[in-house]
């Protein structure tokens, strides 16, 4: 039988999946690394601990799986991070990831100096702290030596192909989140180019996410693997959208990982009025408009860790009471905002505590904390005239059966759970499968293996009482914004 390896290239962790040619997941493992803060609103990571992980994960992977049955690999990877490399191919300093907020000048400087029209008129995009373009500014400006250096730029899951392959490539849906992409026609913006002093040689070659790049070169920790397809693969949230079949026009995605996302498939090239949401191409070869709050399910886990627990479902246990009248609130700005609000200094926060608060109502605050902030990405979705009728859903948070039901109830639309849950490793297997001829194309694997388990419907009294509680939220930050910047 043929099967097909599909990466998750996260932030916490690397998720892997073995699939087999009707869609089954033969197995699957996860292995951690570290992000380092080395300032606050910095984040960064070692290419070579995510190398490592791929060579400790993919043995493990096919323990007990025939090697020689696998027949492609492909990678879905955490999007934006610059990995800058010298004329040797080396790494010249830490990845600094989507989530970093270091580049206030440089984002400032793109959005007024250069303008956001003109901006918007070369990517469809206009800068935004995590993208990629800002970053090579901010080398630029910060580290005169290590710019000087670069030979390539290439995002965190296009140096793992190379690696794997010798070639560097990147996608069109990961290559959109640089701020160096002409999305609508598909090509480097040689404006952009000039504006970020990035030479044209640096920039890797452009293939659509199911196309081969080339082949696996060498592979120690698995030498059986040479020789395989090693395709372009996608951006994490691209890739996640092929996993569960949000692929035709209007279709919508949320996911609730380290980041939470809100992905509108699109036939065609659109912008919204303000740039409010990313116009990116997906990885269908069609497009779509997103919205991304930089801490979603990661808000959770800082919070369990904090308590001392490990126990997610233990701490809402008894939550259902709470439901539709919690008085708590969070703002879930852990690393400051990207979408909606574009402010890196935007805080996290609970309002509302009061002598009888209880340790659930804040767990519970957590939940509805990011899926009023996701809400606040679907309400400029509406604002510009796309219909969100239903989503799926993906990322950690999404097992929990409470925040399912939240999704449903404060966002107001029916939640799809996919059967086979699989984010952006799954969406890159499939991509595989493409790739080799299994499937024509991702609408073809999406209606031959996507499958709906549950659908869970939003309860009308729960979502008129979250209307009113959304109300609230929607004030708060404009509210503690001008305190949120004194520090
Ligand atoms: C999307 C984004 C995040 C990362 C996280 O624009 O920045 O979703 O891709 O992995």
């Amino acid at each position: 039988m043929n099967t097909f390896i599909g990466v998750d290239l996260g932030t916490s962790a690397m998720k892997l999946m073995l699939v087999g040619e009707n869609g089954e997941i033969l197995s699957s493992c996860s292995e951690e690394y570290p992000v380092s803060y080395p300032r606050p609103g910095w984040s960064e990571q070692n290419p070579e601990d995510w190398y490592k992980a791929l060579e400790r994960g993919i043995p493990l992977l096919l323990s007990g799986h025939n090697p020689a049955d696998v027949k492609a690999i492909g990678i879905g990877g955490q999007m934006h991070g610059l990995v800058a490399l010298d004329k040797n191919d080396l790494v010249i300093r830490p990845c600094i990831l989507w989530n970093d907020g270091r580049t206030e000048a440089e984002t400032e400087f793109l959005n007024t100096a250069i303008g956001k029209q003109r901006l918007s008129s070369f990517t469809a995009n206009i800068a935004f702290a995590g993208f990629t373009a800002p970053k090579i500014l901010w080398m630029k400006n910060n580290e005169p030596e290590n710019f000087a250096r670069i030979a390539k730029i290439m995002l965190p899951k296009d140096y793992l192909v190379y690696r794997l392959s010798g070639v560097h490539s990147s996608d069109y849906s990961d290559a959109s989140g640089t701020l160096l992409l002409d999305v609508e026609n598909k090509r480097w913006s040689e404006e952009m180019c000039r504006i970020c002093s990035v030479e044209k040689s640096w920039l890797p070659k452009l293939y659509e996410s199911c196309e081969c790049v080339g082949t696996l070169q060498s592979f120690p920790a698995l030498p059986e693997l040479h020789g395989i397809k090693v395709i372009a693969g996608a951006g994490d949230n691209a890739a996640a959208a092929i996993g569960n079949g949000t692929v035709r026009d209007g279709d919508c995605n949320i996911s609730l990982g380290t980041s939470g996302t809100v992905f509108i498939s699109q036939d065609r090239f659109s912008v919204d009025a303000d740039n409010s949401l990313h116009s990116f191409c997906h990885a269908t070869g069609g497009y779509h408009l997103m919205g991304c709050i930089l801490s979603a399910a990661s808000c959770n886990a800082w919070w369990i860790k904090t308590l001392g627990s490990s126990d997610y479902d233990g701490e809402v246990a008894g939550a259902e009471k709470y439901l539709g009248k919690n008085d708590v609130f969070f703002l879930p700005y852990l690393m400051g905002e990207r979408s909606p609000h574009n402010d890196i200094h935007a805080k996290g926060a609970f309002i509302g505590i009061h002598p009888y608060t209880t340790r659930c109502q804040l767990s519970l605050s957590i939940l509805e904390g990011v899926t009023f902030a996701l809400r606040d990405c679907v309400e400029v979705a509406k604002k510009s005239g796309l219909a969100v009728s239903s989503a799926r859903i993906c990322g950690g948070g999404a097992k929990s059966s409470l925040w399912r039901g939240l999704i449903a109830d404060i966002i107001g639309v029916p939640v799809e759970i996919p059967a086979y849950a699989g984010g952006p490793a799954y969406g890159a297997a499939i991509l595989c499968m493409i790739a080799c001829g299994v499937y024509r194309d991702t609408l073809q694997a999406s209606d031959a293996l996507l499958r709906v388990s549950e659908t869970v419907l939003p309860d009308k009294n729960l979502t008129e009482r979250y209307n009113e509680k959304y109300n609230i939220f929607t004030r708060l930050y404009p509210a503690l914004k001008e305190v949120s910047h004194l520090f």
